[in-house]
C-alpha cells in the first residue's frame, strides 16, 4: 500500500487489509510505504491512528518509510492511492514486470476508472472517516479476489 506520506492513507490501508486476511486466515504479507521522505520513522497522524482504533484496527506501532526499488522484489502487488502515487511509483520501475505490479486500489472496486483515495491530511476529521469507508470496501474487494484464487 502506497501513498505520499505514509502516515494517512497507506497505514489504514495496511491496518484494515492485515485485519481481513486474518479474520479469513488468508497467509499474505502486508506493508505499506510512501513514495515522500517527509515522514520517515514516524508514527501514522495521530488523526488516523484515532480512526482506526474507533474501527478496532491499532495503527500505533507502525512507523512510516518511503518506498524503494526493492519493494518490486519483495511484493506481488503494489497498490497506490492516487495519480500522483502512481507516477512517481512507475518511474522507479526497472521493467515491464515492476510496472504490471503498479495498480490504483480504488481501480479494484471501479474497474479503469482510475480513481484517487482523496489526502485527508490537509482537511478535518470527517476526512478521515471517508477515507476509511473507502478503504474498507476496496479491502473487502481485495480479499475477496484472494479467497476466490
Ligand atoms: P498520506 O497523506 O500521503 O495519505 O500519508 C499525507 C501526509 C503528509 C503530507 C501529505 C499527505 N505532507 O505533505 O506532509
Amino acid at each position: 500500500m502506497v501513498c505520499l506520506g505514509n502516515i494517512c492513507r497507506s497505514p489504514l490501508a495496511e491496518g484494515i487489509l492485515r485485519t481481513k486476511a486474518e479474520q479469513l486466515n488468508l497467509e499474505i504479507e502486508v506493508d505499506s510505504a510512501g513514495t515522500s521522505n517527509y515522514h520517515i520513522g514516524e508514527c501514522p497522524d495521530i488523526r488516523t491512528i484515532r480512526n482506526a482504533r474507533n474501527h478496532k484496527i491499532d495503527l500505533s506501532k507502525l512507523k512510516a518509510r518511503q518506498f524503494t526499488v526493492k519493494d518490486f522484489d519483495s511484493f506481488d502487488v503494489i497498490m497506490v492511492m492516487d495519480a500522483s502515487n502512481y507516477s512517481d511509483v512507475i518511474s522507479l520501475a526497472r521493467n515491464e514486470n515492476d510496472k504490471k505490479k503498479v495498480e490504483l486500489i480504488l481501480n479494484r472496486v471501479y474497474p479503469n476508472a482510475n480513481m484517487s483515495v482523496p489526502d485527508p491530511y490537509f482537511g478535518g476529521e470527517d476526512g478521515f472517516e471517508n477515507v476509511f469507508t473507502i478503504l474498507n470496501n476496496a479491502c473487502e474487494v481485495i480479499v475477496n479476489s484472494l479467497i476466490k484464487k
